[in-house]
């Protein structure tokens, strides 16, 4: 637990606590933030929702209400407002009471609660700052070299400068986006750490910028701005059609430089006219392709003031781009740099084992001749002669092609790409010499403190991988892979897997952030796109049917439900309900969703290798069945949200359709593992029928020999829907299977990431083809896709335990439900939740169970005993206050 300074106390509050007579001293509330989790230096919204933690000396801590100040200083002597005592449990989103901020405007804030006992103290002030919240608060405009603007095919990345005076600076703002990737220094320092900025959102609606404080970067007198811009997401090539210029054929820079003086001046330095253009090191950046950088042609010194750039073209100035709003999200970063396992010389070949499969890039130390070559090829495994297997690749160059400058030790490192690789070979020219390689890990950097481990090593590994899929696939939004030609926003994918992120780390913001995209890229009828953002036009899996579509409803629930972040669910209410609304259009007369195309469950292993969507569940019933479940979310989200008649309505309709689901594909449904996942997951089966379902799904795994047989949407659910229905063996039987298809089979296969096909590597050894039927997509096999990774939900949830009690979305009920099984001695998992940390650890014992649990301040828990064992006076179930908890469970 970090330790926090106890605030001083303002007056007021002080007078206002003791006319309620009684002081909490032992509780001070901390970690304080606002809704925005971009660590950018101005808030995206102007009325943010404000969250702390308590930390806590005692057990049983309950929050009866809070209050809020602000003030225009951090000791709350100007301008000081007091928001009304608020009576409310929650320490997550209180809402903004004030009025919003204006752009640019700073304040400070603060809480104090009162608990059971009485209040606390005030807070530690927190800093919170507006952005630029209105079209009219730029005077920036995009620009672009004359020779780079309307090009349709790839083109030199675009070097930009501009100098300026400045003197006695007290503050400075940059706020800067880019039609394009870009990076931007100021006097030759990086603005920031954020990589592959301003990211991907559907740019048609929605660009990001972000706002940084730059003044320490500030020197007296002159200066220099200077940006590189590539063709990142906006023009380069994206998809596996080898499509460019989606979203323009120029690309641009867009900053806006913000001085105040001491003596009061304000100073804008924007992106205009006046900036001069070229070209420079980089003859080429793609995400997909790599780099080509030729270090010869890097004009010395074009970063600092005293350049001399007057024969640098002129920019032309473009429209500012739509919906302009700050990214209120991490931002892509460095996530980890490692040492590789292995590197060894094989004639001029450098060969490289990072020892995991990887989003990134290699960082190599290498001096040489003036212009000898050193170039760097990816793969995620070796073939069986031990060399590169690009193949799963597909039109991806993934290749980074350097010419030294020869000025010494060279650091070689490719920007605006990435690389989904594990094995890297670096091809030298005679007479280079190699004296370091690093591995880069790049992704969104989110905070990634959910931990699950138990004592077996193989579902450690499985657990671990789930967390680097996602890592690799959690770059600026959700993605499928990060290797071949797609990388792109698949929804099915985050459908399935989005509950074992927010296990994983907080997910909250970056998914949120992504359905605001999911909304603007919904069709007028409601239907939604495969992909978002979508790119897919008009191709024929361009809407993927349900499971895909159903992300609109159930992942906005998923946030709500980890989070208790109502606010999401507002805001995407209307796109949850299009979705429904479209699927109910499409029902026919017996209230079924038949004969529309859907991708089904996805690479079931039981379908043909080319033709992923002919699974073995029927589609229909899958489409009917996601409708009713979809249905059901969107009147939960009614009845959260206080819209009690839509909430009936929804409600109506899921039962309705769950009815006419079972009564037409009852006997179908149970015939496959999926099949029954569903009935018991999605409620499709009466609740009289569940248990004869589970039992048939317990046979069909026995009959498989204990192995899994889903693809995509049936993964998630056969674990739960044992467990569920009292199932466990057959639930631990399937988790710990050995053989292939399953999950530890990709583990003893050396799997350090999640495979797209089970079968990825076969039994002896041999790499799947990745054959699908459509030429255009001729290969379809990666090894880092993390929709089979959703296991790790039920790691957490029924493996260890530990979930947030559904009446009480946010953890603030939480619920320790541990099944132990399968050949586990002990298991635990935490997850930093808005209240704090909630854990739990589970040891088998000679007289039954040792449990520890930890429930943070705020909180409350209910622990439910495993089946055979029971709490002392024969209990099976306990409430639990905040705090640590040892528990002894016997056997009954
Ligand atoms: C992607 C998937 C996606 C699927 C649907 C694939 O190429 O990689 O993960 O959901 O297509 O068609």
């Amino acid at each position: 637990m970090p330790t926090l300074n106890i605030a001083r106390t303002n007056m007021t509050g002080q007078s206002a606590a003791s006319q309620e007579g009684m002081f909490d001293h032992n509780i001070v509330p901390g970690q304080l933030r606002t809704e925005d989790d971009s660590g950018l230096v101005a808030t995206a919204m102007p009325s943010p929702r404000l969250s702390w933690q308590l930390l806590a000396d005692r057990q049983s801590v309950e929050q009866i209400a809070y209050q809020l100040q602000v003030a225009d200083d951090p000791l709350f002597e100007e301008k000081m407002l007091l928001s009304p005592v608020v009576e409310s449990g929650s320490t997550s989103f209180a809402p903004w009471p004030w009025e919003p901020l204006r752009s640019r405007e700073r304040r400070w804030w603060r809480v104090r609660v009162r608990t059971d006992i009485g209040w606390t103290k005030w807070s530690d002030a927190s800093p919170i700052e507006g952005s630029l919240y209105s079209r009219c608060d730029w005077s920036a405009r995009p620009v672009s070299p004359v020779s780079n603007a309307g090009l349709p095919e790839r083109s030199a990345v675009h070097l930009l400068r501009r100098e300026f005076e400045a003197d006695k600076v007290i503050s400075a703002r940059l706020y800067i986006t880019a039609l394009g990737v870009y990076d931007m220094t100021v006097n030759g320092r990086p603005i920031s750490a954020d990589l592959l900025e301003p990211g991907w959102t559907d740019y048609r609606h929605r660009t990001l910028f972000s706002a940084y404080d730059v003044l320490p970067l500030l020197r007296q007198g002159r200066n220099c701005l200077a940006a590189q811009v590539s063709e990142g997401w906006w023009r380069g090539e994206l998809g596996w059609l080898g499509q460019r210029g989606h979203y323009g054929d120029t690309t641009a820079l867009l900053a806006q430089l913000e001085l105040e003086c001491q003596n009061g001046d304000r100073l804008i330095v924007a992106t205009d006219g006046s900036w001069r253009g070229s070209c420079g090191a980089l003859e080429f950046a793609e995400l997909y392709d790599g780099v080509d950088v030729d270090r010869r042609r890097e004009p010395a010194g074009w970063r600092v003031a005293g350049f001399d750039d007057h024969r640098w073209e002129r920019v032309v100035e473009l429209d500012l781009p739509a919906g302009l709003e700050q990214r209120s999200m991490p931002a892509v970063r460095v996530l980890e740099v490692r040492e590789p396992v292995r590197a060894e010389w094989s004639g001029n070949l450098l060969k490289i084992d990072a020892g995991q499969n990887l989003a990134g890039m290699l960082r190599i130390r290498a001096s040489g001749p003036r212009g000898a070559s050193v170039k760097v090829r990816h793969a995620e495994v070796l073939d069986a002669q031990g060399a590169l297997h690009t193949a799963p690749l597909r039109n991806a160059r993934a290749a980074d092609n350097y010419r030294l400058g020869g000025t010494g030790e060279e650091i070689l490192e490719p920007m605006f790409t990435f690389h989904g690789f594990r094995f890297a070979e670096i091809a030298c020219d005679t007479g280079v010499e190699i004296s370091r390689v690093e591995v880069v890990w790049v992704g969104s950097d989110l905070d990634y403190s959910g931990r699950f481990e138990c004592s077996d090593k193989s579902l450690n590994q499985l657990y671990a991988n789930t967390v680097a899929s996602q890592k690799c696939n959690f770059i600026s939004l959700p993605t499928d892979c990060p290797q071949r030609d797609e990388r792109l926003g698949w929804t099915g994918d985050i459908q399935v897997f989005a509950e074992t992120a927010c296990f994983n780390a907080d997910s909250r913001s970056f998914l949120a952030n992504w359905l605001k995209d999911l909304a603007t890229e919904q069709r007028a009828d409601g239907n939604v796109p495969s992909t978002v953002p979508n790119i897919l036009h008009g191709h024929a899996f361009e809407y993927a049917g349900v499971g895909w579509g159903d992300a609109a409803t159930l992942v906005p629930w998923v946030l709500y439900t980890i989070y208790g972040d109502l606010g999401v669910l507002g805001r995407q209410y209307s796109s949850m309900r299009a979705w429904v609304d479209y699927g109910v259009s499409r029902l026919d007369g017996d209230g079924v969703w038949a004969g529309d195309f859907h991708l089904g469950d996805w690479l079931d292993p039981g379908a043909p290798p080319d033709r992923p969507h002919e699974a073995t569940t029927d589609r229909d019933f899958i489409a009917t069945a996601y409708l009713s479940v979809s249905a059901r979310r969107v009147a939960q989200a009614a009845a959260a949200l206080g819209k009690c008649e839509d909430a009936i309505v929804y409600e109506a309709l899921s039962d309705n359709v769950a009815a006419a689901t079972w009564r037409r594909w009852n006997d179908v449904a149970v015939k496959t593992q999926a099949g029954c996942g569903i009935a018991i997951m999605f409620g499709i089966a009466p609740v009289s029928e569940r248990a004869k379902v589970g039992r048939l799904l317990a046979e069909l795994v026995d009959a498989n020999q204990g192995r899994i047989a889903t693809g995509f949407l049936g993964t998630p659910l056969v674990l739960p829907a044992l467990s569920n229905t009292g199932q466990g063996a057959a639930a631990y039987r399937l988790l710990l299977n050995r053989a292939c298809p399953g999950w530890v089979y990709q583990v003893d296969r050396g799997a350090t990431t999640m495979w797209e096909r089970w079968d990825a590597v076969g039994e002896d050894g041999s790499l799947h083809a990745g054959a699908m039927s459509t030429e255009e997509a001729n290969s379809m096999i990666s090894f880092n896709h993390y929709a089979y990774g959703a296991v790790s939900e039920w790691l957490y949830r029924t493996v260890a335990g530990l979930s947030p009690d559904p009446d009480y979305p946010g953890f603030g009920r939480i619920r320790f439900a541990p099944e132990p099984g399968g050949n586990l001695s002990w298991a635990s998992a935490s997850i930093i939740t808005g209240y704090g940390t909630a854990a739990i650890r589970w040891d088998l014992a000679e007289h039954g169970l040792d449990v520890e649990l930890v429930v943070p301040p705020a909180a409350n828990a209910t622990f439910f005993c495993p089946p055979g064992l029971a709490l002392p006076g024969a209990k099976h179930v306990k409430e639990l206050g905040s705090g640590r908890h040892m528990l002894q469970l016997r056997r009954i």
